[in-house]
């Protein structure tokens, strides 16, 4: 197939580029390229390549920023989103539009269904919130896919950070309050080069298995990395003030991938070993 992907040079887009590259006829695009904000740009660039499907992996992920900068979040997730799956319905293409746990507010008990109704908490949340609803409202052929905690061997994320700090000190303070699921782009994209074969659209939860909070994943780095001199201790969120409020509980039920028979991903603490271990 021919794949066009946006924010072909982020932590998740660029593992998308690697491994589809083996498989189909891929067409990356980072920030440099193509500037999704631009309804020109991506919708000539996609007459020009008439894509099978489009992957839309850009966005604005400064969360915390975001709450200063909603202009500049609503243009990317939100508008930049418009734009792409107008593109997308233009050429007849499926379009992926990679999104995130923060659509919800974290008051659950349970896991989140795909049809929990979202309330975001901050400007990061309710901007992709607006993008997932142009994309289902503007593309007919789409997949919305929710991700959380995402790691990988591109960019900037948690498990480097911490790997990072536990070199520099004996101690670390990590919030033991905040519960989600770690997600290692590997699995992930694995995930979607099974998805875009199908035409099972809609809204799709998509982690690696189980739960944790930031302590507990701190610790597992640890562990597995022995690094058996780091001691991580608990905290909770309101001794680590941030400008944008974060969810309590962002597990992601996996309803969607069960029922429509795709391969869930593998548990959270294996795909951990896999990542630290290459
Ligand atoms: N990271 C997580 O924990 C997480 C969790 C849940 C969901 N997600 C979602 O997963 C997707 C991928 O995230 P990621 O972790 O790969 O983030 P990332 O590393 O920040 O990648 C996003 C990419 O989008 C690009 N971009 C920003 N504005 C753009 C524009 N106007 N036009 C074109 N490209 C633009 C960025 O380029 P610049 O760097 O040049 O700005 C960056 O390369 C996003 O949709 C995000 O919302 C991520």
């Amino acid at each position: 197939m021919r794949v066009l992907i946006t924010g072909a040079n982020g932590q998740l887009g660029s593992d998308i580029v690697d491994i589809f590259n083996s498989i189909h006829q891929v067409f990356a695009f980072g920030r440099d390229t193509l500037d999704i904000t631009n309804i020109e740009e991506i919708t000539r660039i996609a007459r020009e390549i008439k894509p099978d499907v489009i992957i839309h992996a850009a966005a604005y992920t400064a969360v915390d920023q975001a709450e200063s900068n909603l202009e500049d979040a609503f243009e990317v997730n939100a508008y930049g989103t418009r734009n792409v799956a107008i593109a997308a319905e233009d050429v007849g293409a499926k379009l992926v539009y990679i999104s995130t746990d923060y659509v919800f507010d974290g008051t659950n008990d349970e896991p989140y269904s795909e049809h929990d109704v979202p309330s975001p908490l901050g400007v990061y949340g309710e901007s992709k919130y607006a993008g997932e609803q142009y994309a289902a409202s503007l593309c007919l052929s789409h997949f919305i896919v929710r991700t959380s905690w995402v790691y990988g061997k591109y960019g900037n994320n948690f498990v480097k950070t911490m790997i990072q700090l536990g070199k520099e000190r004996k101690s670390i303070r990590v919030v033991n309050d905040q519960t989600g699921s770690p997600t290692y782009t590997v699995d992930l994209v694995h995930f979607l080069l099974e998805l875009i074969e199908s035409d099972k659209y809609g809204v799709y939860h998509a982690t690696n298995v189980g739960q944790c909070t930031w302590y507990d994943l701190a610790k597992a780095i640890f562990e597995i990395q022995e690094m058996n001199d780091v001691t991580v201790e608990a905290c909770s969120t309101e001794e680590f003030p941030r400008p944008a409020a974060r969810p309590r509980n962002s597990v992601l039920g996996h309803s969607a991938i069960k029922r429509n028979g795709f391969t869930d991903l593998p548990p959270w603490r294996e795909a951990l070993e896999c990542f630290l271990k290459i």
